[in-house]
């Protein structure tokens, strides 16, 4: 180790919310095992956030208290800026820029900021010799970004997907568990503070797609392409369609799933089914897993706490401790210069089978509609469920199709939309037969 590493590797933090004060708490408590995993010292010198009076439940005695966070970009004592604000533009951007300019290393939580200027800040950052280090910003706690780009290096990845967002899980799950609706855990769950007073980031599958579009570049060797990710989210799911994949042996569970196709990157956001014995189903409650599929290693399977202070914090120091080690690696998995631009799937072009709910008046010829409209477009149906008769009632008849294209699908909907004894929209949901 060269003799300049080990004066102490010197940290400014930007942000002192959930993940900030972690940051520090991590810092201070694990002070000896750092010490054991890392003989240069990691120091903070400088914090940032906008009240200064704020209780954080951390002692900042001694850290410079910087009012202006742009300010840590040039500030003497720093060598890395921590930057944990948040937001795509504004101040964590500014400040990830300045920093990078100024010749700082940068560690960020922020996937927001990396979904939308991943690219462009590991170019600015690579060119410089600096470490632009993220590991917080995907799945948390669950070392991802690591054990793709280091170990599963030696893989063509075939496939990524993954539960990516924790609020969502644990909705799905108390969903399921409780036989309750959407809007019923979701406000019992902003109560209990496992989701955001606007839950539109998580529930709307956007924090999803910010990180499954950084996974993606990481596995694949392509610049960060937000912009083409297909997102949806849960708030159509009900708890007739959960009771019904309970039935035919499914879970719904919101993935983030990428893969290369013949015509382009295929990145999904879906609430979905899959298999009851797959692995991904039984992960329940607030934990992210993350499966990778490489042509030599097989099923890689990660499962891990997605949020929270302390399992976020341990990824920000360990992204601390590589810079302290002199380890610089690009930020993603090839050098951001070389990233090939790929572009996504062509629209409709996704190939898998699917789930349809139908609510129907229950009369006679209705299932010969819904027959012909299949016929029509060459989708074969698995199974159908047809609830007890009520001549004249609204009942659900639920139908799975055999694999099928995405367009065929939307022209089955479309179709069925239109049948006179089908009172609500189709409900459409894609079937994943994950292992
Ligand atoms: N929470 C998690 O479990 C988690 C998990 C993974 C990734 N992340 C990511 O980590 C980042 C931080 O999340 P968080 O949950 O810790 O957020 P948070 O609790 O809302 O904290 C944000 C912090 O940023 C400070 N801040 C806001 N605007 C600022 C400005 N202009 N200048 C300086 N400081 C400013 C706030 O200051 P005040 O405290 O004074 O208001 C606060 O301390 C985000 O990018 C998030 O996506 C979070």
């Amino acid at each position: 180790m060269a003799a300049d590493q080990l004066s102490p590797l010197r940290v400014g933090i930007a942000g002192l919310g959930t993940v900030g004060a972690g940051v520090v708490r991590l810092l201070q408590e694990n002070r000896d095992i750092l010490q054991q995993h890392c003989p240069r010292p990691i120091e903070i010198t400088a914090v940032s956030a906008r009240d200064r009076r704020k209780d954080r439940g951390v002692d900042l005695t001694g850290f410079d208290w910087v009012e202006n966070s742009l300010d840590l970009a040039s500030h003497p004592k720093v060598d890395v800026v921590v930057e944990l604000i948040g937001g795509s533009e504004g101040p964590a951007k500014t400040l990830v820029e300045a920093a990078i300019a100024k010749g700082k290393h940068i560690v960020t939580a922020n996937k927001a900021l990396l979904a939308h200027h991943g690219t462009a800040l590991a170019v600015a950052a690579e060119s410089k010799g600096l470490g632009l280090a993220y590991e917080a910003a995907v799945a948390g706690g669950i070392p991802v970004i690591k054990a793709m780009r280091e170990g599963l290096a030696a893989n063509r990845i075939e496939q990524v997907y993954g539960i990516l967002n924790g609020t969502c899980n644990y909705i799905l799950t108390q969903m399921r568990e409780t036989g309750r609706e959407f809007a019923d855990v979701l406000g019992e769950a902003q109560k209990l503070g496992y989701a955001e007073a606007d839950p539109s980031f998580d529930v709307d599958g956007v924090d999803a797609a910010h990180k499954l579009s950084i996974l993606t570049s990481v596995a694949f060797g392509c610049a960060v392409d937000f912009a083409g990710v297909r997102i949806s989210g849960i708030r159509n799911v009900s708890a007739m369609d959960i009771a019904f994949a309970e039935e035919l042996g499914y879970r719904i569970k919101l993935l983030g799933l990428a893969r290369p196709t013949a015509s382009g990157i295929e990145q999904r956001v879906v609430a979905c089914m899959v298999p009851q014995a797959s692995v991904i189903a039984k992960v329940d409650g607030v934990f992210n897993a993350v499966v990778t599929k490489g042509n030599f290693i097989g099923q890689n399977i990660a499962i891990g706490r997605g949020a929270g202070a302390g399992p976020t914090a341990s990824a920000v120091v360990s992204d601390l401790i590589d810079i302290a080690r002199d380890r610089i690696l690009p930020a993603f998995s090839a050098a951001a210069e070389s990233l090939k631009q790929m572009p996504a799937a062509a629209r409709g072009s996704h190939v898998g089978a699917y789930y349809i709910r139908l609510m129907v008046v229950d009369k006679p010829g209705v299932i010969a509609d819904i027959a012909a409209a299949l016929r029509d477009e060459n989708v074969s149906m698995e199974a159908m469920i047809q609830r007890a008769r009520h001549p004249g009632n609204l009942v659900p008849v639920v139908i799975t199709t055999h694999e099928t294209t995405e367009a065929s699908i939307d022209r089955v909907v479309a179709r069925l939309a239109q049948v006179k004894s089908v009172l609500e929209p189709p409900h459409l949901m894609p079937i994943e037969m994950l292992d």
